[in-house]
């Protein structure tokens, strides 16, 4: 007997519904999500046949100039989510500055934070991208009042704050993986095209722990890393006498396709500080909390090698974090080793 369908729709109201104090206004933000999600996957789908590839420059078939498909993703997200009245502001990866409300519209008391593209190397190549999002209530502490335009105080709240986060990944099938936080647990939607709808076909995702045996991490800057860092991924490989072993890599290079696969399967998605990124790649706002709080929520950890990354508060809309997320067994043991004092780690790293 198939199991019942469900629409993203449908799957928000009856979660609205168990939050008797929640506003229409959350639920109707997460479709303006699904909806622009559903506008880039079938740009994305399209890309190799219009020429939105890469930074041409040309003129695509309708005589428009090409634009990268971060460009348009971006410009995607910012006219779905403008205008109804939930947001004092939104913070994306693609712009330097807080991204205000246009005067004519509404402010409402949600912000929204977003990359609106992740993996965007990967795009001409065709391997899976994502856009990944987060949404906090802002800060009615007296200073930023209602309907006033959002702050850097709305903006820089720590992960732990999040009412959801979520990503999209566009790939052999479009998904939307999304939570509320660990009571709502993770919940993902598979876009049926034919529809245009998001239908319910991952209810309660949990990330294996015991994990499957996979480390995710990109190896080719080994020699930058700590002497610990070096240690816990030979230990992975069980090599330089660290008996571990018997372990899996798996690195696509697109944050979103590895960490929906450490999510589904288990693992350990890593990217480390090194001696020339000393705070790693990955963003806080926008890349590291929200996916931190998908797996938190799935039961997993996230780690930015000594502290949650959920309890960090950025200084800036676009601080970095390393990052270690995956099944909590493998973060536990990445804190470990990471926690080493130097001595007992071995000698210092090459760099
Ligand atoms: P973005 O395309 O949004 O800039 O993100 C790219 C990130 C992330 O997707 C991925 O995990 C990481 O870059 C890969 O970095 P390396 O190429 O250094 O491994
Ligand atoms: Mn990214
Ligand atoms: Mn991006």
């Amino acid at each position: 007997m198939r199991s019942k369908v469900v629409t993203i729709d449908r799957h928000i109201i009856d979660q609205e519904r168990s939050y008797p104090d929640a506003s229409g206004r959350f639920s109707a933000l997460l479709y303006d999500i699904a909806l622009a999600a559903k506008i880039i996957s079938r740009e994305v789908n399209m890309a190799g046949l219009i020429d939105v590839l890469g930074l041409t420059g040309e003129t695509n078939v309708q005589g428009e100039r090409v634009r990268k498909l971060d460009a348009f993703s971006q410009e995607v997200m910012v006219k779905a989510m403008d205008h109804a009245g939930h947001l004092c502001c939104m913070v994306s990866e693609e712009c330097e500055d807080i991204i205000p409300i246009p005067e004519r519209f509404d402010i409402g008391n949600y912000v929204l934070l977003f990359d609106p593209l992740d993996g965007s190397s990967n795009i001409d190549v065709n391997v899976s991208i994502g856009t990944i999002f987060s949404i906090h209530h802002r800060v009615l502490d007296g200073r930023s009042k209602r309907n006033s335009p959002g702050t850097m105080a709305d903006c820089l709240q720590p992960g732990f704050r999040q009412v959801a986060a979520g990503y999209v990944i566009y790939g052999s099938s479009t998904m939307l993986v999304y939570t509320t936080g660990v009571q709502g647990g993770v919940h993902g939607f598979t876009l049926d095209p034919s529809i245009g709808e998001f239908l319910l076909s991952h209810r309660n995702i949990r990330i294996p722990d015991p994990p499957a045996k996979v480390y995710s991490v990109n190896e080719a800057y080994y020699a930058r890393w700590s002497r610990q860092q070096q240690r816990l991924v030979d230990h992975f490989k069980g090599v330089n006498g660290e008996r571990g072993g018997g372990y899996k890599s798996r690195y696509i290079g697109s944050l979103v396709s590895d960490f929906h696969r450490t999510l589904l399967q288990g693992g350990i998605f890593m990217y480390p500080p090194d001696s020339k990124a000393p705070r790693g790649k990955l963003r806080v706002l926008y890349e590291a909390a929200p996916l931190a709080l998908v797996c938190e929520a799935a039961g997993g950890r996230a780690s930015n090698g000594s502290r949650d990354i959920l309890d960090i508060v950025p200084g800036g809309l676009h601080d970095r974090t390393p990052l270690f997320v995956g099944s909590a067994s493998l973060v536990n043991l990445a804190e470990q080793y990471l926690e080493l004092p130097d001595e007992s780690a071995g000698q210092g790293s090459e760099s």
